[in-house]
């Protein structure tokens, strides 16, 4: 057992219906797949039905279990109030909603058209919102629990430049997690958070970080504990949040990253980059009695090193 096998015991999710958005692919597709071996009922929703077929036929042959697939635009809130209208004809009802769908471009802010942002903030925002709106009222309505997962990033709270309309999408998706776990836990919805750091996937690295800029900026390079996610692991954590296991978590968003956001964020982390000898010659420096020589020694070796 190691961080790539499945954590929770066979059918933890058995009778649950779960909707996962952008669930063709990438995450959403680990996640869902993991769901559907757990036993739940798995309706996957995106713009393109061809791959959503492809993708619940893979599902299906892998855990045998039942996967709805159907092709909504989650800017449009009429698709979207379908999708939810297709899951309860073929399953009875739906337990979970998972707001997995996103649009990213990396761009010098200026140079994006006004519709470039809208597009990026439409999928991301509204189409959360256009899902929690329509799943809640839908729930409320029939005095049904139910329980909301949003996938947002790291800089949903950090911010970040160059993924701007994103950054202000998922800000805002982070803010409609935490505003609902209060105002819907009366009604026993609750609502919560995953922040992924980088997970490798066709969507967000080939289209992200194109060709070389890849190599020029590799992700695990940032990471602390000096690797990229594995999809099992979201799939474990996504697995347990919609589970009833974590039925008193409420209003949580959880860091998956390796560490990664913090790296950045504290003073005196790039100090890493310090080789030994420098420490040593500076900790030579402070005590008393020590060899000038070696000090000296040990200081140029450090810097040598360190290309200063
Ligand atoms: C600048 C761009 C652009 C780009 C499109 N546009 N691509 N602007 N840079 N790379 C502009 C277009 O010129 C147009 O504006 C407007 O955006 C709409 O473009 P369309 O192609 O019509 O949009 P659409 O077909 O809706 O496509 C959506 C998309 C696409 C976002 C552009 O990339 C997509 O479908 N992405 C889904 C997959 C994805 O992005 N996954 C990544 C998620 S990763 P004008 O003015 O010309 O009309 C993530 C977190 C990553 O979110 C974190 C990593 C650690
Ligand atoms: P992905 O494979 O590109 O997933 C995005 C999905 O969203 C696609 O299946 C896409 O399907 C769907 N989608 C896009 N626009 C849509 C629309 N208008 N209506 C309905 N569906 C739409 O990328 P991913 O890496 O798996 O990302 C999944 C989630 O994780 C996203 O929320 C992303 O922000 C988050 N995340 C990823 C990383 C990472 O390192 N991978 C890091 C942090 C956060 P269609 O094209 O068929 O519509």
């Amino acid at each position: 057992m190691d961080h790539t096998s499945g954590m929770l015991s066979p059918d933890s999710l058995k009778g649950k219906t779960i909707i996962v958005t952008g669930g063709g692919t990438g995450l959403g597709k680990s996640m869902g797949s993991y769901f559907s071996e757990l036993g739940a009922n798995l309706v996957i929703t995106s713009r393109k039905i061809e791959v959503l077929e492809k993708t619940a036929e893979e599902i299906k042959g892998k855990s045998g279990g039942e996967v709805l697939c159907t092709a909504c635009d989650v800017r449009e809130y009429e698709q979207v109030e379908k999708v939810i209208e297709q899951a309860k004809e073929k399953f009875g009802g739906v337990d979970v909603l998972l707001n997995n769908a996103a649009g990213n471009f990396i761009s010098p802010t200026e140079r994006l058209s006004n519709r470039a942002f809208d597009t990026v903030v439409d999928i991301v925002l509204k189409g959360s919102y256009n899902f929690t709106l329509a799943m809640g009222k839908d729930w409320i309505d029939n005095k049904q629990t139910g329980t909301i997962l949003n996938i947002v990033t790291t800089y949903a709270w950090t911010g970040s430049g160059y993924v701007v309309p994103s950054a202000c999408a998922k800000s805002g998706v982070l803010a409609m997690t935490r505003s609902l776990a209060v105002e819907w836990a009366k009604y026993g919805i609750r609502s919560n958070a995953i922040a992924p750091g980088p997970f490798p996937t066709e969507g967000a690295w080939d289209r992200l970080l194109p060709g070389d800029l890849k190599k020029k900026y590799d992700p695990a390079k940032k990471v602390p504990l000096g690797r990229v996610g594995d999809h099992q692991e979201l799939a474990n954590l996504a697995a347990y949040l919609v589970s009833d296991y974590s039925s008193y978590i409420n209003g949580e968003v959880i860091t998956i990253d390796g560490g990664e956001w913090l790296k950045g964020a504290g003073e005196f982390n790039q100090l890493e980059a310090i080789p030994e000898e420098l420490w040593d010659a500076m900790e030579m420096g402070r005590k008393k009695g020590g060899s000038k020589l070696k000090m000296m020694w040990l200081y140029f070796k450090g810097m040598r090193k360190l290309k200063l």
